[in-house]
C-alpha cells in the first residue's frame, strides 16, 4: 500500500512551535563580536561612505559606545586604530608605542568598561607608509621572520594595556608561537590569542582599508605574497592546525559568507573555537542592496549570522553586531 505519504518533512514545519524545538542552529548576542575604529582626538567622528552605519570615532566616544554594547548583551569587541599618516613608517615602530592609539584605547576599555572583551588587531597595514602588514625589503616583498619581531612587540604591549585577546590578522609564519612565548616570559599567561589562520588575500576587505586609510597606500597593490589563495582549503587546515600547535587558543576563518565551507571544515576536523570574520566588503553589499529596497534588512542580517552557526562557528565578528544584538532583544 502506497497511497499515502509515510513521511512529510512539512509536518514538523507546520507550527512554530514544532520549528523551535527542531532548530538545529541558534543565533545569540552572545555570538557577536564588534569590530571598531578608533581615531586620535576628542569627541570626533567621521562616518565610511563605503560602510554605512559604521564610523571612526575618538576614545571617548568609543567608550560611550561600549557601554551601549554591554548593555546590549555583546561580549567582545575588536578593535583597529586608525593611524594618523605623520605616525607611519617603513618600520612600522608606532605600533608598538605603549601610548600609542590602540594601546590607549584599550587602557580606557578596560578601566571604564572592564565587563567588555577587548580583542586587539596585531597586524602592522596601520602603521606602515606602505599599507602591507609586514616589512618590506628592497624587492618590495614583506619579510616574514623580522616582522615577527615587531608582531612581537605589538602583542606585547597590547597585553600590557590590557588587551584580554590579541589578534594576529598578519599571516607570517611562526608569528603565534613567537607571540605566545613572550607572553608566557612576560606573564601574561592568561592573554588569549585568537589567531587569524585561514585568511584569505581576499577582495572583499575594500571598505575597511577605506575606513583605515591604508587602501591608496597598499604598495604592490595586494597581499597574496602571504595571505591565502581563494583556491585552496586543505591548506586552510594546515595554517590552522600549525597555529593550533604552535599555542593559538581559538582560530578564525575570514572572509565569512564565502568561506563557510572553510568555517565547517575547521570545527570538524580540529573541534577548537572557531570564529569567523563577516567582513567590511559582505557588510557593504547587504548594506547597498538595504538601501536599494532590494532585500530586506533585518532577515537577511539574521539569515546571514544564523549560517554562520549552521557551519559551526563559535561566534561571529560582523559589522551587524550591534543591529543583530537590538533584533535579538
Ligand atoms: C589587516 C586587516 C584587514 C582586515 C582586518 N585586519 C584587511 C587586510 O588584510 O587588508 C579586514 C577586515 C574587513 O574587511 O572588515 N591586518
Amino acid at each position: 500500500m502506497s497511497d499515502f505519504l509515510r513521511v512529510r518533512p512539512r509536518r514538523i514545519r507546520k507550527n512554530e512551535f514544532t520549528r523551535q524545538l527542531i532548530a538545529e542552529s541558534r543565533l545569540s548576542v552572545q555570538d557577536l563580536i564588534y569590530p571598531m575604529f578608533v581615531l586620535e582626538g576628542k569627541n570626533r567622528s567621521e562616518d565610511i561612505p563605503s560602510m554605512p552605519g559604521i564610523s571612526r570615532m575618538s576614545i571617548d566616544l568609543l567608550l560611550k559606545e561600549a557601554e551601549a554594547l554591554v548593555e546590549l548583551g555583546i561580549p567582545a569587541i575588536a578593535l583597529f586604530p586608525v593611524t594618523p599618516a605623520e605616525l607611519k613608517s617603513e618600520c612600522a615602530s608606532e605600533a608598538f608605542n605603549p601610548d600609542g592609539l590602540a594601546q590607549k584605547a584599550i587602557r580606557a576599555l578596560k578601566e571604564f568598561v572592564p565587563d567588555l572583551g577587548v580583542i586587539s588587531d596585531v597586524a602592522l597595514d596601520p602603521f606602515t607608509s606602505h599599507g602591507q602588514d609586514g616589512l618590506m625589503d628592497e624587492n618590495g616583498y614583506i619579510v616574514n621572520d623580522q616582522t615577527v619581531e615587531v608582531l612581537v612587540k605589538q602583542a606585547l604591549s597590547h597585553a600590557e594595556a590590557g588587551a584580554d585577546i590579541v589578534a594576529p590578522s598578519d599571516m607570517m609564519d611562526g608569528r603565534i608561537g613567537q607571540i605566545r612565548k613572550a607572553l608566557e616570559q612576560q606573564g601574561h599567561v592568561n592573554t588569549c590569542i585568537m589567531a587569524y589562520s585561514a585568511k584569505y588575500a581576499s577582495s572583499y576587505y575594500g571598505p575597511f582599508r577605506d575606513a583605515l586609510g591604508t587602501a591608496a597606500n597598499i604598495k604592490g597593490g595586494n597581499k597574496k605574497s602571504y595571505q591565502m589563495d581563494p583556491a585552496n582549503s586543505n591548506e586552510a587546515l594546515r595554517e590552522i592546525a600549525q597555529d593550533i600547535a604552535e599555542g593559538a587558543d581559538m582560530v578564525m576563518v575570514k572572509p565569512g559568507m564565502p568561506y563557510l565551507d572553510i568555517v565547517q571544515r575547521c570545527k570538524q576536523e580540529f573541534g577548537v573555537p572557531t570564529f569567523a570574520y563577516q567582513v567590511s566588503g559582505e557588510y557593504a553589499m547587504h548594506k547597498a542592496a538595504f538601501a536599494n529596497g532590494w532585500l530586506n534588512e533585518e532577515a537577511v542580517i539574521m539569515e546571514s549570522l544564523l549560517a554562520f552557526k549552521r557551519a559551526g562557528a563559535d561566534g561571529i565578528l560582523t559589522y551587524f553586531a550591534k543591529q543583530a544584538a537590538q533584533l535579538l532583544r
